[in-house]
């Protein structure tokens, strides 16, 4: 004792009888004895830092229970840290479309490998709703109306930056004037994967002009030739730029995909075959979801190498 450094309560009880829960405390009551060592605790002339740039009383007091239901709160947080997530995952997508609209690879591929640490992150947020029973979500359900994921606009600019375009999907944002113009702005920029291929076509690969001028407001349709592109790339140097690039691409289509499975997991764990909150056929709908393949020549061309 005495040497300043901390001991936690259990291991000082265990290996020194004499070291109580009342000598712990007194400890603490001395704890002044190395101040320069302490956290500055004085922000009196206003808040503190860290509220200042993690704003953690905004964040903290936007949830909103619908219900009186205890179990609703882990669902309406897990909801907001997903939109978090997705918030993350767009900024990164976006950052490597812009690199390589800069032929800078090395960062686009950092931004995918960072989104790709992000996307388990997200997908391991499934967890605490992962074994919903139908009696558990049933206790709040009724509260959320008509309320549904797919009413998610971040989601969607995922999706639209993943090649999913579909200008239906902007009339749910009509009466939100900011969200409908930032997913609308979205719908008619080159999606990560329109920047992908304009990027290989100046590495001197032959993607088609139908390809390259395509209407990228549009979903984005696969092409024989650009499977071949993928086949030829590789055929090649496993260590070579672009497929490397193919590679951080193909592990952000298996967590997407992931994600969508997982959803579709829970969602039939907590009500079976019923009708959703948003009106589709519920399972029946996000089984069609999730068949849809993410950056699709990136799979086909695996079964030519
Ligand atoms: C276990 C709880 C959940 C159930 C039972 C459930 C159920 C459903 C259902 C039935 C749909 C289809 C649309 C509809 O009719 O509502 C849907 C869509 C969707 N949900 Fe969930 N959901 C759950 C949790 C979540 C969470 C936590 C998120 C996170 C934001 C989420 C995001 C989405 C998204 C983005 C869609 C649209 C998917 C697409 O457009 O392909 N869901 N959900």
């Amino acid at each position: 004792m005495g040497t300043g450094a901390p001991v936690p309560v259990t291991a000082g009880a265990d290996r020194y009888p004499e070291y109580t829960q009342e000598t712990a405390m007194s400890h603490e009551a001395h704890e002044p004895e190395t101040p320069h060592l302490a956290p500055k605790i004085d922000w009196s002339q206003g808040t503190t830092p860290y509220e200042d740039y993690v704003k953690a009383d905004v964040l903290t007091h936007l949830q909103h229970t619908l219900s009186d239901d205890p179990g609703e709160m882990v669902f309406l947080v897990t909801t907001q840290v997903m939109e978090l997530w997705f918030t993350v995952i767009v900024h990164e997508w976006e950052t490597a479309a812009q690199a390589l609209r800069r032929d800078d690879v090395p960062t686009a591929l950092d931004a995918l490998r960072r989104s790709r640490r992000e996307l388990e992150a997200l997908n391991a947020s499934w967890k605490p709703l992962a074994g919903l029973t139908p009696a558990q979500f049933n206790s709040y359900r009724g509260a959320l109306g008509e309320g549904s994921g797919f009413q998610s606009a971040m989601y969607r600019r995922m999706e639209f930056l993943l090649g999913d375009k579909s200008a239906s999907m902007l009339v749910p944002h009509r009466g939100a004037p900011r969200v409908h113009a930032e997913l609308e702005k979205a719908l008619h920029e080159p999606g990560l994967y329109d920047e992908v291929l304009r990027f290989l076509a100046r590495r001197g690969h032959p993607v088609p002009k139908e390809v390259l001028e395509r209407d990228v407001s549009r979903k984005y349709e696969p092409s024989r030739a650009v499977e071949e592109i993928w086949t030829a790339v590789y055929a090649g140097d496993e260590r070579d730029e672009v497929a490397r690039l193919g590679e951080a691409l193909t592990d952000v289509a298996e967590l997407v995909w992931r994600w969508r499975n997982d959803h579709l997991v829970a969602t039939r764990r907590a009500m079976g075959a019923k009708t959703g909150t948003g009106g589709s056929a519920g399972v029946a709908w996000l089984e069609k979801r999730a068949q849809k393949s993410v950056f699709p020549e990136l799979w086909t061309a695996r079964s030519y190498v």
